[in-house]
């Protein structure tokens, strides 16, 4: 399916968004379903890891786990609003050197990538249309562990997905939100050599640890 991914995303997630997201990040600390990920990959027991966070927004994984887990990062992101403040947060603490930011679909580039220990993706899914590609491509970058959160497959999930994706159409915004089958992600990612370790749910998010045997 031909789709200009990149460019609608990068509409859909705004300055006003992004530096909402920092401001909160910065009182608040990392919001619960990013906990969830982030109790995840901590509880690996990892040391100088290399993360790759796609849609990692305004940055919080990397922020988090270059603190003792990570020893470095790459931030592939297609919101330029989100990536500025994510760079912008990562020079305030001190770890500039340490992450690489790329501006894209992650599918675009993920060839010109190298492997990581640990892919992370939050909240990512649920804004991509062609969930089967974005998983594959992040699977064949993760030697050891995928972590991600999506929404939950239940009846008010897809009630509130169903009106949030009427008023873009009515808006005429290209932008949708996807509720992907968990099961077909599950499917997808098992076919690719991982095994669902850990699930942990919230009202809304649901987070999913995979992991290579
Ligand atoms: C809902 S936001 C979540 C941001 C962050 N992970 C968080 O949980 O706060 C979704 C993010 O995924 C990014 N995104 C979606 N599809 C992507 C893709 N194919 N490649 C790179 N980034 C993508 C968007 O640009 C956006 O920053």
């Amino acid at each position: 399916m031909p789709c200009n991914c990149c460019e609608i995303t990068d509409n859909a997630f705004s300055k006003a968004e992004a530096s909402a997201e920092i401001r909160n990040y910065r009182k608040r600390g990392p919001a619960n379903q990013t906990k969830l990920i982030l109790e995840a990959i901590r509880a690996l027991g990892l040391k100088d890891a290399a993360l790759l966070d796609i849609g990692g927004g305004i940055g919080a994984i990397h922020h988090e786990l270059l603190n003792n887990v990570a020893r470095e990062a790459i931030h592939v992101d297609a919101s330029s609003a989100y990536l500025k403040e994510a760079k912008e947060e990562t020079e305030r603490r001190g770890n500039r050197e340490r992450v690489r930011f790329i501006h894209a679909d992650f599918t675009d580039v993920a060839s010109n990538l190298p492997q990581a220990d640990v892919v992370t993706m939050d909240r990512v899914v649920c804004c991509y249309p062609d969930f089967r590609s974005l998983l594959k491509a992040a699977a064949d970058h993760s030697r050891r562990a995928i972590a991600l959160t999506y929404p939950r497959e239940t009846w008010y999930m897809r009630f509130g997905f169903g009106i949030m994706n009427f008023f873009q159409r009515i808006q005429k915004d290209p932008f949708r939100v996807f509720l992907h089958p968990v099961a077909e992600m599950e499917s997808l990612l098992k076919n690719e050599g991982f095994v669902k370790t850990s699930v942990q749910r919230l009202v809304i998010w649901e987070m999913a640890l995979y992991q290579r045997p």
